[in-house]
């Protein structure tokens, strides 16, 4: 009994001291491994717990859209409480244009028989800067079906003084100034309709018609857009909301921002990142306006982004910028693959042999033009 009893506190003072070291040790590995991860995945902590930090926007109020194929104009016009006018209205389609020509080329097939005239600004810098080629200059005879329509012009970049840390927003915003001239030169005049978008967010047909021809459309609406990522064979959701239409007026500014609540629904296809050769996304990635997410060099190496592209992951590493936890996790990990090709721009199926990368099975992609 009594050793029994002798020997029971050497345990309890051992156990007791015994806590502290193994914590130590715990801390010791933990702490360096909490810092390095936070160094390396800081972003993505950060954007995991947006739902807790950021408030989400005013939601858009949706406007419904009907469409079929050989419905009149003007039962269509009736069914969103337009009606239709006597004289189609003129379209004036006005893009900030970078180096996306594949998606160019789609975009003024498809719209070509409604637009009046294709404004098109190309800056011979990058918003972050950088000189860039004139890929549309240099391309242009790729473009002569639409020579007719086409108003083009050179913004004088600035190239970035090394070290200095120019907002590349600031440079977006004056192309956008810029791009205004650029509208009245065109003649535009009121009543027109204006489309403010990127290369790569083209409205369908159907919607500028709609806009076309019937009178009582808001006079500022967002364009809400399937939105696509590397191709068509990558269906997102329907978030991108930029594009928007205008009747022209006095007040009227080019911008590529929230200019109001209304949303037109399922408007056209948003394709990000589609692009033809592995260099374009390189480009893309150093040269817009958020090359601060290439946190690494090898973010940059051919087989990565190839492999990315095959298998629908993000290319910045990154998680879904989200407002709420279900959406995160909703959209987490790679997209999900489509088989279906319907109801895609009418130019891509009919040359789906030269568009074979946008479409389903087409994830392999060149380098660059001279390895074809
Ligand atoms: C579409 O309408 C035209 C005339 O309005 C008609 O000739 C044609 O057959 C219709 N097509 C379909 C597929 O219904
Ligand atoms: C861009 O164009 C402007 C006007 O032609 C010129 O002054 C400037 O040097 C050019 N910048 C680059 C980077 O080529």
């Amino acid at each position: 009994m009594f050793p029994l009893r002798g020997t029971v506190p050497r345990p309890r003072l051992n156990s007791r001291r015994k806590p502290p070291t193994f914590l130590c040790m715990l801390l010791l590995l933990l702490v360096p491994i909490c810092l390095i991860g936070i160094f390396i995945h800081g972003q993505k902590i950060s954007y995991f717990f947006r739902p807790l930090w950021d408030n989400p926007p005013v939601p858009f109020t949706s406007i419904p859209h009907y469409y079929a194929e050989n419905v009149s104009m003007d039962h269509l016009c009736h069914l969103h409480g337009w009606s239709l006018r006597p004289q189609p209205r003129r379209i004036f389609d006005a893009i900030i244009f970078s180096h996306e020509l594949d998606m160019l080329d789609i975009r003024w097939h498809e719209l070509y028989p409604y637009v009046t005239k294709f404004v098109i600004l190309e800056s011979n810098t990058t918003f972050t800067g950088i000189p860039k080629h004139l890929f549309f200059a240099s391309n242009h005879e790729r473009f002569s079906f639409a020579k007719q329509k086409i108003a083009h012009d050179i913004y004088p970049g600035r190239v970035a003084v090394p070290g200095s840390n120019e907002d590349p927003f600031v440079l977006e915003s004056k192309q956008r100034g810029s791009m205004n001239a650029l509208l009245t030169h065109a003649g535009i005049s009121n009543g027109d309709i204006l489309l403010m978008s990127d290369t790569d967010e083209i409205p369908s047909p159907h919607t500028l018609k709609l806009l076309q021809w019937c009178d009582g459309i808001p006079p500022i609406m967002h364009l809400e857009l399937r939105h696509y990522m590397y191709s068509f064979e990558f269906p997102v959701d329907y978030s991108s909301w930029r594009a928007s239409a205008h009747v022209y007026g006095p007040r009227t500014l080019y911008r590529h921002s929230r200019q109001t609540n209304l949303i037109f629904s399922d408007a056209g296809w948003h394709c990000s990142f589609c692009f033809r050769y592995i260099e374009e996304f390189v480009f893309k990635m150093t040269a817009y306006s958020h090359a601060d997410r290439v946190r690494r060099k090898s973010f940059l190496t051919h087989s990565r982004i190839q492999n990315i592209i095959c298998k629908g992951d993000d290319l910045f590493d990154m998680l879904p910028e989200e407002y709420s936890f279900r959406e995160l996790i909703k959209k987490m990990g790679s997209i999900p693959l489509s088989a279906s090709a319907v109801h895609l721009p009418a130019y891509l199926i009919e040359n789906a042999h030269k568009f074979k990368f946008l479409l389903p099975g087409g994830c392999l992609r060149p380098p660059d033009q001279t390895n074809l």
